[in-house]
Formats: C-alpha cells, structure tokens, sequence
C-alpha cells in the first residue's frame, strides 16, 4: 500500500519507518526541512535505540522516503497524522493547532476513497469535528491511537497490545484500510478493537490516565511509608503479586514525566470539565500533586542530608533524561530536581548518558558532565534515572571519587544493602 505519514516527530518518525519494515511504500512528511533531512539520511532526530538502523535499511529498499512537501502525500491512499498536541499556554487543555493545519494542508491532496487515519492523541471529540472536513472531499476518517513508550517505540508499533480503530458508523472503507495496513500483526493474533471515533479517542487518555494513577497511587503508599517505617517497594512487591493489581507501573520514586503522561491527565480534565463532568476526572488533579510533591521530597531530603542548607555543596546527579533509554527531558523530574538545587544555590554537576546535550540548551545556567566529573568531589549523590550503568556502579569505587557518602536513590533502583556495606548513608523514596 501507498501511505503518508504527516508528522515526522517522535510518533511518526517511528510509525513510518515502522510501516516501511511491514512493505508498504511510506513517505513522511513535515514541515521542518531539517527534521526532513536528517531523517532522509537515515538520522532519527532523537534517541531511540534501534531507530537509526531501521531508518538505514528502509530508505536502502527505496520504500521509504521524505518530504517537506505536502504534495508528496497526493500519491498515498491512507495518511496517517501523527503530528503533536502539545499542552496551552493555560497549562491544561492540549494545543490542536498541528492536528488542524496538518488535515487543512492535506485536504486539497485527498481524493475519494482515500483514508485519513489520525494517530495523535486529542481531546474527545475531536474526530468527529475533522471527519467533517475529510469527507467534503469523499475521503473518510479514521482514529486509530498509538500506544508506544519511548525505548520501545519500534516493538510498541510493530507488536503492540492491541490495535484501536474508531471509525464512522456504517464506514467499511476504513477498516478494510487498516485491515490491510496491518495485515502481519493482525495475523499474528494482535487484538483489535473496532469501535467509534469517541471511544477510540478515549481509549488513549483512559490508559494514560489509568498508568499514571498506577505510579501516583504507589508513590501516595510511599508517603506513608516515609512517616510510619515501612517500605514501600517491598509492599509493591507484595500487592504487585495480585494479579488483580499487577507488579507493572508500581515502581516508587520521582514520579511520571515525558511527553505524554503529565500533558494528557491535564487535558483530559481540561476535556471533561468542558463537557460538564470535570468531577469525574477531579482525582487526576490530585494524580498529578502527588506526583510533584515527590520531586519537593528529593529537594528536601537533600537539604536534610546536607544539614539543612545546599548553599555551595557539591551535588551529583545521574540522570537527566524522564526515564532511561531516552533523551527526552520533557517534564522530566530529574531535570527538574536538578534545576531546583542549582537554583538552591547547590554546586550541582549532572550527568546523562544521552540526555546532557538536551538538558544544557534548555538550562545552561547549570552545570552539567560525564558521570565521573559529576562524581568528583560530590558532597552527596543523587540517581534521578534509573539507567543500568547507573545500577551498576560500584558504590566502593564511586566513594573513591566523591568527598561525601550519602547516595539519594531516586528510582529504588540500587542495591541497598551493597551502598550500605560499603559506608554510604542509603536513602531511597517511601522507604526507611
Ligand atoms: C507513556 C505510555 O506508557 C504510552 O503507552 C503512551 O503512548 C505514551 O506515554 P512513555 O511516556 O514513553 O509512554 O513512558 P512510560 O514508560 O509510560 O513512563 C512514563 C513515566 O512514568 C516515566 O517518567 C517513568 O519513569 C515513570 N514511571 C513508570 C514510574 O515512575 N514508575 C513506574 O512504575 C513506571
């Protein structure tokens, strides 16, 4: 099949190398000439492990190309929009002014029988106000969410839990689309739900919403622990065993970041309050403070540690990035801690092994290097990222680099144990 991909950022940049792998003859396009570029030459714009190698071999089989050009889109039948809906500037509702330049700029190229197919995640109700558009001009409109988590972005869309298709009532067009679009993980027992465009779209914001209330609700037991002794990763562990509940997404620590989970609970309150049932949804407002009031923890906890004052003490960070094997530091809370401490008046030096780069051009006021200049001299150390080769150190080794022995485990990913028996003060979240 022929395909276009309208957004050529994280989520289309993975979704059309990821359509080429399945044979379809891809283009993908957007309006940013060097994102363009650089993906025409096999570069992936951001880290994602597998992606650039993917990129290589699809453009090498010549099914796989980009555009900046709109036009390129005219010779696709299905065209997927993948492009963004970043947060407003009113800090709730999600921005869909990509999404309608993206469908006004393909219109003049669509012709009947063509499928629209909108990937991004938006506000519920917004398909069925754009298929109005798209079938002025005899093409159809489908919604069809994707699911990728950054590091498995590739796995996440070739294999994914499920595919989600919202179409409009009585549209065979689209399905059979899609059935062919996906014919390999379909026949490989992929479960598929066909359903309507306002289900489809909540489909997306209900399973943002559940995995965050997952991870608040763990780091809300942590509090708890923090104030009565207990240890809240062994009581993970312990309800994690109920299959009811599932061990999955019930890791404690600094909390939820990255490009989705923040933004999508925020505008999904923002969605449900103009629809008249905001109080339904009220407990993703509370989601959302528990989750920052752990990065307040970490800053506390460290002036504690560092008897009550930060003011020039040398401070250590590992990890910058939202979550490991990622570069993105969007709402990321371990560059937010860091942030905080520096402006506390720490000498801070934090480390990533993929994310510096990203970090210093949004803070460049802050000190930033490898793990061992961040470990030099450091009065305290704090893991914010639970990359492996940080779970790795040596806590032996690392005392022979830093001035002081007290380690902040951010993400309850060290050895406890290990860190104490070789003399450090261990402090991890909702644990004593
Ligand atoms: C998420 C959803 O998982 C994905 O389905 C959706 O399409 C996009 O948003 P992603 O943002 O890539 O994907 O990250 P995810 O792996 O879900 O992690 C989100 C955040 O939660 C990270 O900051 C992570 O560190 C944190 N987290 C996750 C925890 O704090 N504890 C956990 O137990 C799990």
């Amino acid at each position: 099949m022929r395909l276009s991909v309208i957004g050529c950022g994280y989520l289309g940049a993975v979704h059309a190398a990821a359509m080429s792998s399945l044979g379809h003859s891809v283009v993908g396009i957007d309006v940013d000439e060097s994102k363009i570029e650089a993906l025409g030459r096999g570069a992936a714009p951001f880290f994602e492990p597998g992606l650039p190698e993917l990129l290589s071999q699809e453009i090498a089989t010549g099914r796989l190309t980009f555009s900046s050009d709109i036009a390129a889109a005219a010779d696709a039948t299905v065209h997927f929009v993948a492009v963004g809906t970043p947060q407003s500037a009113d800090g709730l509702s999600a921005d869909l002014r990509f999404v309608d330049a993206a469908i006004d700029a393909l219109l003049p190229h669509l012709t009947p029988g063509d499928v629209v197919v909108g990937k991004s995640t938006v506000p519920v109700g917004t398909a069925a106000r754009l298929a109005e558009k798209v079938s002025a001009t005899g093409a159809v409109l489908a919604w069809n969410p994707e699911f990728l988590r950054e590091g498995f972005a590739i796995q996440d869309t070739l294999t994914p839990d499920r595919l989600v298709y919202g179409v409009a009532p009585g549209d065979d067009v689209a399905k059979a689309a899609l059935d062919e679009v996906y014919a390999t993980p379909l026949a490989g027992g992929i479960p598929l739900i066909v359903t309507d465009y306002a289900t489809a779209e909540l489909v997306k914001v209900a399973a943002n919403a559940f995995l965050a209330t997952k991870i608040s609700f763990i780091n809300a037991m942590a509090e708890v622990a923090e104030v009565s002794g207990a240890d809240v990763t062994s009581l993970a562990d312990a309800i994690g065993h109920d299959a009811r509940i599932g061990r999955r997404f019930l890791n404690a620590g600094v909390g939820f970041g990255g490009g989705c989970l923040p933004k999508d609970i925020r505008a999904f309150q923002a969605r449900a309050t103009e629809l008249g049932v905001g109080d339904s949804v009220r407990f993703l407002t509370e989601v959302d403070k528990i989750n920052l009031r752990r990065r307040d923890r970490v800053v506390d906890l460290a002036t504690e540690l560092l008897g009550g004052d930060v003011t020039g003490k040398r401070i250590a960070v590992l990890g910058l990035a939202f979550k490991p094997n990622s570069d993105d530091i969007r709402d990321s809370p371990a560059l937010d801690i860091t942030v905080r401490l520096h402006e506390a008046g720490a000498a801070v030096v934090a480390t990533d092994p993929e994310a510096v780069a990203n970090a210093r051009r949004r803070h460049p006021e802050v000190g930033f290097g490898t793990t061992t200049e961040a470990l030099a001299g450091a009065d305290i150390v704090i893991l914010l990222t639970e990359w492996s080769e940080y779970r790795e150190l040596d806590p032996t080794v690392v005392a022979e680099a830093t001035a002081g022995r007290i380690v902040i485990d951010g993400r309850n990913t060290l050895d406890a144990a290990r860190w104490r028996a070789a003399g450090w003060t261990y402090r991890g979240l909702g644990r004593s």
